[in-house]
């Protein structure tokens, strides 16, 4: 008798610590992930929140629900320095300001130019307002980048989910779009974004988020020594409006060619005015996949996308001009750094032999973008 009870008392002690340490555990992982926030202004008489997301290895990103913009990104370096990979400013004003060249931001209801605004559904022509040279560019004067999205932190602690509805009618578009954009941080040093939309009318839709990225973390002033891998044959031939013409051009022996690494700098001289091009990404199916990879060996760090859009804007910074000062004293000068904006087509609507960028009712819009950080 004495031997059982001797018995069920380290039982139970067993259990207990077993229990004990199971809650400890838990607590541990759940304490890792945390997000915070704090105000970040008023725009148009809408409280602005900035976000910090922070994951079990420390890395963190923000984000403010004025144009569901990433403000910061803060990865390690080779020795696990930390700096932030992303331009952008510290208030407001910064991004409200006029020539904010779309830091960071969420980007639609078309990414990228649609040509002279115009285009035809359903045997109505829609006229959106010109913003670039006679052409619409992402989402006309007051797209998404522009606006105050709901924001919602969701359990888990490692997304924010933020959503938007652009109704009938707004920057000329038809149909009321509910958009939904979740940004996650996962424990693998990624942050995804995962789009959502429906509508109550045919319409074209194009999200896309337009983070610059310079991975040297404020130690380089351009981006021109980055290596850039990009899965892609091909890309749309554009004319001098950035408008595609149609044709879809092998990089075979071109500048355009990123399918085995290279610098930016090795061939962009011979690209007028620098690359701001659409890759046509040489994908498998219609999943995520990996289409481009960024590496900086002065710091060691490296950028993996993944994507299951068809198409990836590369854009090197071509048209910012040191008149812009950012966060941290930053003056963002020529090249500073680099755009990698997975996405449908540009001028979707208007070219047939593209692939599809309208949404009708009934439908769901859905694609995921990753951008992996890690060091090598
Ligand atoms: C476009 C550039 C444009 C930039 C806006 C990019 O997506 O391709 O032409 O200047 O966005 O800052």
């Amino acid at each position: 008798m004495k031997k059982q009870i001797f018995l069920l008392l380290i039982l139970s002690f067993f259990l207990f610590s077993c229990n004990n340490n199971s809650t400890k555990n838990e607590e541990a992982t759940t304490m890792k992930y945390s997000i915070t926030e704090k105000p970040f202004g008023i725009f148009e008489n809408e409280a602005v929140t900035q976000y910090t997301l922070t994951n079990p290895n420390g890395m963190q990103v923000s984000i403010i629900n004025y144009g569901g913009t990433v403000t910061n990104i803060l990865t390690p370096d080779k020795d696990k320095v930390m700096g932030d990979v992303v331009l952008g400013f510290d208030s407001l004003a910064g991004y409200l300001q006029k020539g904010n060249p779309y830091f960071g931001c969420l980007v639609g209801r078309y990414g990228n130019r649609i040509n002279k605004g115009k285009f035809v559904l359903d045997n109505i022509a829609y006229q959106l307002p010109l913003n670039d040279h006679g052409n619409t560019l992402h989402g006309g004067v007051k797209g998404f980048d522009k606006v105050v999205w709901q924001a919602t932190k969701l359990s888990g602690d490692s997304s924010l989910q933020l959503t938007y509805t652009s109704k009938d009618g707004e920057q000329g578009f038809p149909g009321n779009l509910k958009v939904k954009v979740v940004y996650t941080l996962t424990a693998d040093n990624a942050l995804q974004i995962a789009y959502t939309a429906t509508t109550d009318k045919a319409t074209p839709v194009n999200l896309t988020n337009h983070c610059y990225f310079n991975l040297s973390g404020g130690k380089e002033p351009t981006i021109l020594s980055h290596v850039v891998t990009i899965h892609a044959d091909k890309y749309t031939a554009v004319d001098s409006l950035l408008i595609p013409t149609g044709k879809l051009p092998d990089v075979k022996g071109t500048p355009m060619d990123f399918t085995t690494g290279k610098s930016v700098e090795k061939d962009i001289a011979s690209v007028k005015g620098g690359y701001d091009h659409n890759w046509v990404l040489n994908k498998a199916g219609k999943g995520l996949e990996l289409v481009a990879n960024i590496y900086d060996a002065a710091t060691g760090r490296n950028l993996e996308v993944l994507t299951a859009e068809p198409g990836l804007q590369f854009y090197t910074g071509n048209f910012l001009d040191s008149t812009l000062k950012g966060k941290n004293n930053w003056v963002y000068g020529k090249h500073a750094a680099l755009c990698l904006e997975t996405q449908h087509f540009p001028d979707g609507p208007n070219q047939p032999s593209f692939p599809n960028t309208i949404l009708k009712p009934g439908e769901t819009y859905q694609h995921t973008t990753v951008y992996r950080f890690s060091v090598k």
